[in-house]
């Protein structure tokens, strides 16, 4: 990682004396003040609740800048990725760095058809899950498990990388779809050798004994554009826990696992589906979408108008935007007209955009906004939406926990705190105690 030092350093004063902190300079004109020395000469931290200001390390993965609305994997533009790859050429490009040649490629999707398959014991874990069970407390559950089974993957990581990589993104594939017809009461469909990457999940999704699927080229394409757009997305909150987890030197597939938890939550991977039922509830109660602004406007109503706003965005998010017009294609490519979801989250991002309280905050639609749409023309449930987001930024986790794992400026992650405790007291005998110590 070639470190991007200048000579130029922040001079802070605390206590009368004057400090000097090293500056450092990112490939696009970041710049951050390298404060690892500043307890040792100072005696002072910092404070950065959600860490907003503070970064966690060096990478070479993504770039995105929040203020131009723009996203990078590994130095290319995510609309180029978007319009002309697959998700496997792309998985590939932030696994490996490079976009792979034809023959990369040919290996690289041969893995993946290889590594297809989950152990059959893993098969019967799904019976033992209940009916009503999240498809993401599965996914965590089942992806922690794959070390069990596959332990020569934790002992040597990076001895090979292709393998390592392409038997998650696999497995995971065929965990996903596999709890899905667990959930619907379906015999589960194995993968095909002869089918893509994406025409594989969607076929195992929703092939059946008595219903053969046929793939639409349009739906594959538009699957494969959607797991691009979430394929990474730097330091956010499921990639940070990711390489947090990796840092105490926890096995790749651990780490992951973790990474699902995170990315579970509303306020993060989640939001898609929330995204979905509060479209819903609006269609459902006539339309009426303005009660839901007023409502994510108000100081003390805790509603936020999911899909909206962005910790790094404060311009429009450049893969709502594609989102956008993919929605507007697979639905057209499915003969589905004025679809009555799409046309309320149209018509509530114009509304919203043009309102103060959005536009003071820079609060504009984010990745989640749109994608639940074209989830939902595809046939997949509300429930597996964030499974699917979990399934695209699979690479993106990939990519980071070998980038940490590798680099060797990585120590364990452990950050400082601010005590705000009680100060010491005596302490109080069973027998003398009142409740209030
Ligand atoms: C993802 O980090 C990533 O890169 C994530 C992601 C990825 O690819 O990994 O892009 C994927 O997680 C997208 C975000 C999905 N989440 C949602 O759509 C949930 C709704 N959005 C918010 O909860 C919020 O915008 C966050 C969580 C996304 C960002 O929160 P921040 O950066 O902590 O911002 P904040 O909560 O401090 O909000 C700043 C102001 C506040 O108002 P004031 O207190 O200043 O008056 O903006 C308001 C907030 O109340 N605000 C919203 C809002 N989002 C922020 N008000 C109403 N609706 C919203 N959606």
């Amino acid at each position: 990682m070639s470190d991007m030092q200048t000579d130029k350093k922040a001079k802070i004063e605390l206590d009368g004396k004057v400090f000097e902190l090293p500056i450092i300079e990112g490939m696009e004109g970041e710049k951050a003040i390298d404060i690892r020395s500043l307890r040792a000469q100072t005696g002072y931290i910092t404070l950065d609740s959600g860490y907003m200001n503070t970064g966690s390390c060096r990478s070479g993965i993504t770039f995105l800048d929040g203020e131009r609305g723009i996203l990078q994997y590994r130095g290319y533009a995510i609309e180029e990725l978007a319009e002309h790859c697959t998700f496997v050429e792309v998985a590939y490009l932030l696994v490996h760095g490079n976009l792979p040649t034809p023959a990369q490629l040919r290996n690289f999707s041969e893995m993946l058809g290889r590594f297809a398959m989950i152990h059959e014991d893993m098969v019967h874990f799904f019976d033992r899950f209940p009916p009503y069970a999240s498809p993401m407390s599965i996914l965590s559950s089942m992806v922690n498990s794959l070390c069990n089974f596959y332990p020569e993957m934790t002992e040597n990581p990076l001895d090979n990388i292709d393998a390592m990589a392409a038997r998650l993104l696999s497995k995971v594939r065929t965990i996903a779809a596999f709890s899905y017809k667990k959930t619907m009461g379906h015999p589960v469909v194995y993968p095909r050798h002869d089918l893509s990457y994406c025409a594989n999940f969607l076929n195992m999704m929703f092939d059946s004994p008595v219903a053969p699927y046929e793939i639409n080229d349009k739906v594959v394409a538009a699957l494969n554009k959607l797991l691009i757009l979430h394929g990474d997305h730097e330091q956010n909150c499921s990639t940070s826990t990711v390489r947090l987890v990796g840092s105490a030197r926890v096995n790749l597939y651990a780490s992951i696992s973790a990474g699902i938890s995170a990315l579970w939550g509303p306020l993060h991977g989640g939001a898609n589906q929330a995204v979905m039922e509060m479209l819903e509830t609006i269609h459902a109660e006539g339309g009426g979408y303005r009660k839901f602004i007023e409502k994510a406007k108000d100081p003390n109503d805790p509603f936020r108008l999911v899909g909206f706003g962005h910790r790094v965005y404060k311009t429009h998010d450049p893969r709502s935007r594609i989102l956008k017009q993919a929605s507007e294609d697979v639905l057209a490519s499915m003969n589905v007209v004025d679809d009555p979801l799409l046309e309320i989250a149209k018509e509530l991002e114009e509304v919203a955009l043009r309102d103060d309280y959005f536009i003071e905050r820079n609060l504009y639609p984010n990745v989640d906004f749109y994608s639940g749409i074209i989830y939902r023309a595809m046939g997949i449930p509300a429930n597996m939406f964030t499974v699917m987001f979990a399934l695209g930024r699979l690479p993106g986790w990939i990519a980071h926990w070998m980038e940490m794992w590798n680099d060797p400026d990585t120590r364990i992650g452990r950050p400082r705190q601010i005590y705000v405790g009680p100060q010491l007291k005596p302490f109080v005998p069973m027998a003398e105690r009142t409740g209030n110590e």
